[in-house]
C-alpha cells in the first residue's frame, strides 16, 4: 500500500473521505501522533491493531471534536466528569465512562468502559468533524516503540502499512495524555500526563493514582490496560541512574568507561546542565532541568535518535515526580524496563 503524505490543509477533505471508507490516517494531536480509524467501524479499529501490531486485549481512546459527540458513547456522565471536562476539555485529558452498545466492543478490548478524549490540536479537531465520526487513536507507532511526536517517526513505523498521514509539524507536550478512569466513586488516574495530579485535585477534590503506577511490583495489574506493558523502548539497552547529582554523575561515568571497555557504543541521554560532566560517544541533552515540559517534549524523539546511530547501551538522568515529572518517570522506566539504579541505597 503506498501511503500519501499530506501537509495542505485543503487536502484534509481526502484524509476525511479515507476515514469514512474505513481507512487509515495518522493524525498530529497535540500529545504525540494518533493512528485513526472509524471508531464506530469494528473492521477499520482491526486494521489499526493490525498495521501497529497492538494485542488486542489494550483498548483504544474515542477521540471526539465537540460535547454532542460524546452523548452516544456513554451510558452517563458524572458530575465529577462535567467538572474535568469544563476544566480540561479540549485538551491532554483522556476520560473512562461507561459505554453504550454504540462502541464496538473491539475499541473496549470487551471491557464495559470506553476512553473518550476530546484533543485540542486544530488538525485533529479538523478531521474529526470533516469525517462525523469519532476516531479510535492509539498513539501511530509499532507496539512497544516510543509514540511519535513528529511525521517522520509516523513514517519509520507505518509507512505502506496505513493510507496516509498527516504531516502537522512536533507535538507541544510529547507524552500521550493524562487517563482518568470515572467508572468508580473516586476518579483514578490511570496514566499520568501533561494534565497533572494537583490540577486535577483543584477541581475535583479527591482523585487517586492506581497503585499500579507507583509499586513496580509486578503482582499489580495496572487497570489500563496498555500501562502493563513494557513500553517505549528503544532497541538500545536503557539504564536510569537515580539520586543526588555528585553521585549520580560519577556513577554513569564509570559505568560509561566500564561499557566502553568491551567495546559497547555508549550514550547518555543529560539535560543541558550535566552533558558537559558525561564521558561517552554520543551525548543528548534533553533540555534544562529547569524545564520539565521541554525535556516531556523531547523525550520520546531524543530516544529514537540513539536507535538512528547504533548505540548499544545508555544511561540517563532520572527528574523530580513533581508535576509532569510524575509523567516523565512514568515513561522513561517504562523504556527502561524497570532497569534502575539508586545510588542511595
Ligand atoms: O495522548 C493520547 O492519549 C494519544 C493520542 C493519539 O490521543 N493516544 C494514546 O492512545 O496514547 P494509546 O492507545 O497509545 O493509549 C491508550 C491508553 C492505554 O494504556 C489503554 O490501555 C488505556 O488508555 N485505555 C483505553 N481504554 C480504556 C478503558 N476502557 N479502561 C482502561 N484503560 C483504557
Ligand atoms: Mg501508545
Amino acid at each position: 500500500m503506498e501511503t500519501l503524505l499530506i501537509s495542505d490543509p485543503t487536502d484534509f477533505s481526502i484524509a476525511a473521505h479515507i476515514l469514512q471508507e474505513g481507512g487509515l490516517v495518522a493524525i498530529p494531536t497535540e500529545t504525540v501522533y494518533g493512528l485513526a480509524g472509524n471508531g464506530l467501524n469494528a473492521t477499520a479499529v482491526s486494521n489499526i491493531f493490525i498495521a501497529k501490531g497492538r494485542p488486542s486485549d489494550n483498548p483504544l481512546i474515542l477521540h471526539i471534536s465537540n460535547l454532542e459527540m460524546l452523548n452516544p458513547l456513554v451510558k452517563a456522565i458524572p458530575p465529577t466528569a462535567k467538572l474535568l471536562m469544563q476544566a480540561f476539555w479540549p485538551g491532554p485529558l483522556t476520560l473512562i465512562f461507561e459505554a453504550t452498545d454504540t462502541v464496538p466492543s473491539i475499541v473496549r478490548a470487551g471491557l464495559p468502559s470506553v476512553a473518550i478524549r476530546f484533543p485540542s490540536h486544530p488538525i485533529i479537531q479538523s478531521i474529526i468533524s470533516l469525517s462525523g465520526v469519532p476516531l479510535a487513536a492509539p498513539s501511530a507507532n509499532t507496539s512497544g516503540k516510543p509514540s511519535p511526536t513528529n511525521a517522520c517517526r509516523v513514517q519509520e513505523d507505518l509507512n505502506g502499512k496505513i493510507d496516509a498521514i498527516i504531516d502537522g509539524g512536533s507535538c507541544e507536550f510529547g507524552l500521550e495524555s493524562t487517563v482518568v478512569d470515572l467508572t468508580g466513586d473516586v476518579p483514578v488516574i490511570l496514566r499520568p500526563g501533561a494534565i497533572t495530579y494537583a490540577m486535577l485535585t483543584d477541581v475535583v477534590a479527591k482523585v487517586i493514582i492506581d497503585p499500579a503506577l507507583t509499586h513496580h511490583d509486578t503482582s499489580l495489574t495496572p487497570k489500563a490496560p496498555g500501562m502493563k506493558y513494557t513500553h517505549y523502548a528503544p532497541d538500545a539497552e536503557l539504564i536510569i541512574v537515580k539520586g543526588p547529582l555528585d553521585r549520580v554523575i560519577p556513577e554513569i561515568n564509570h559505568r560509561l568507561q566500564e561499557a566502553k571497555s568491551k567495546g559497547l557504543r555508549t550514550g547518555v541521554l543529560g539535560t543541558d546542565e550535566t552533558l558537559d560532566s558525561l564521558h561517552c560517544d554520543i551525548k543528548i541533552s534533553l533540555g534544562s532541568e529547569m524545564n520539565l515540559h521541554q525535556i516531556a517534549a523531547n523525550l520520546f524523539e531524543k530516544l529514537r535518535i540513539f536507535d538512528d546511530l547504533g548505540v548499544d547501551i545508555v544511561y540517563t538522568l532520572s527528574f523530580k515526580e513533581e508535576g509532569i515529572g510524575k509523567a516523565i518517570m512514568n515513561r522513561l522506566e517504562k523504556s527502561a524496563g524497570y532497569h534502575i539504579i539508586d545510588v542511595c541505597e
